[in-house]
């Protein structure tokens, strides 16, 4: 089997792993219970040190928990959110309407890493569990880190055995399942070198549970 860092990404498995029945669970979860503990710590290093009103990326952002709460805080005033799955998308879009802030959110249904050029710059970039979605760190960080006007925030697996062992297993799950979807744990000290690149220094780390999280600041 070739290297997956060899081929080129397989956005029909991301599509089909995050379909409409998972985007369902997940927003009746925000919309009963609001942004999980995860999310909550990824933005609190925002919500203290934004300064004023920011514009937000949020790349693969789900069903917008994480934007919809940097809104409805004053921290945001606007959003694009770059999703590779349609079901996603529907379902953020429909928690904006019930919030009524779906006119302050622009939706783009792609794989970031391959429209990146298309897309305008924003004060913050949020990747909130994606970078483990995607096989080519290089390009989805690199192109994410270029739209990072002073913040990109992430999140993404600890290095810890138990999370190596616990990713290794849910891959072990998937092909037995016979998806496409794959996760990746890729090297933190590859994460950090991407953003010292383009200017970006570490500022907030924190985990919680699996993730690790690591706020980065333009220097
Ligand atoms: C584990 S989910 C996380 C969703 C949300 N950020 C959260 O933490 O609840 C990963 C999301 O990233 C999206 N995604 C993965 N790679 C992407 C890419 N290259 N471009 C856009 N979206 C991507 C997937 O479609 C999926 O919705």
């Amino acid at each position: 089997m070739p290297c997956p860092c060899c081929q080129p990404p397989d956005i029909d498995g991301i599509e089909s792993f995050f379909d409409s029945a998972r985007a369902k669970t997940e927003a009746d979860a925000y919309l009963r219970a609001g942004l999980d503990g995860r999310s909550a710590r990824l933005i609190a290093y925002l919500l203290r040190n934004a300064g004023g009103q920011l514009r937000l990326l949020d790349i693969g952002g789900g069903v917008g928990g994480v934007h919809y709460e940097l809104l409805r805080r004053g921290v945001a005033d606007s959003a694009v959110a770059v999703e590779a799955s349609s079901a996603y998308i529907e379902a953020a879009r429909s928690i904006g309407r019930e919030l009524g802030l779906d006119d302050r959110v622009n939706y783009l249904h792609a794989d970031f890493a391959r429209s990146a050029d298309a897309i305008d710059a924003a004060d913050a970039v949020i990747l909130d569990r994606v970078i483990c979605c995607y096989p080519l760190l290089d390009d989805l960080l690199n192109a994410s880190a270029d739209k990072a006007g002073r913040f990109l925030a992430l999140s993404y697996p600890r290095a810890k055995w138990w999370v190596f062992l616990t990713f290794k297993l849910f891959n072990l799950f998937l092909r037995l399942k016979r998806s496409n979807f794959r996760t990746y744990l890729h090297p933190h000290s590859e994460v950090h070198a991407i953003a010292a690149k383009k200017g970006l220094e570490p500022v907030h780390a924190d985990t919680q549970g699996l993730w690790q999280i690591t706020v980065f600041a333009r220097a």
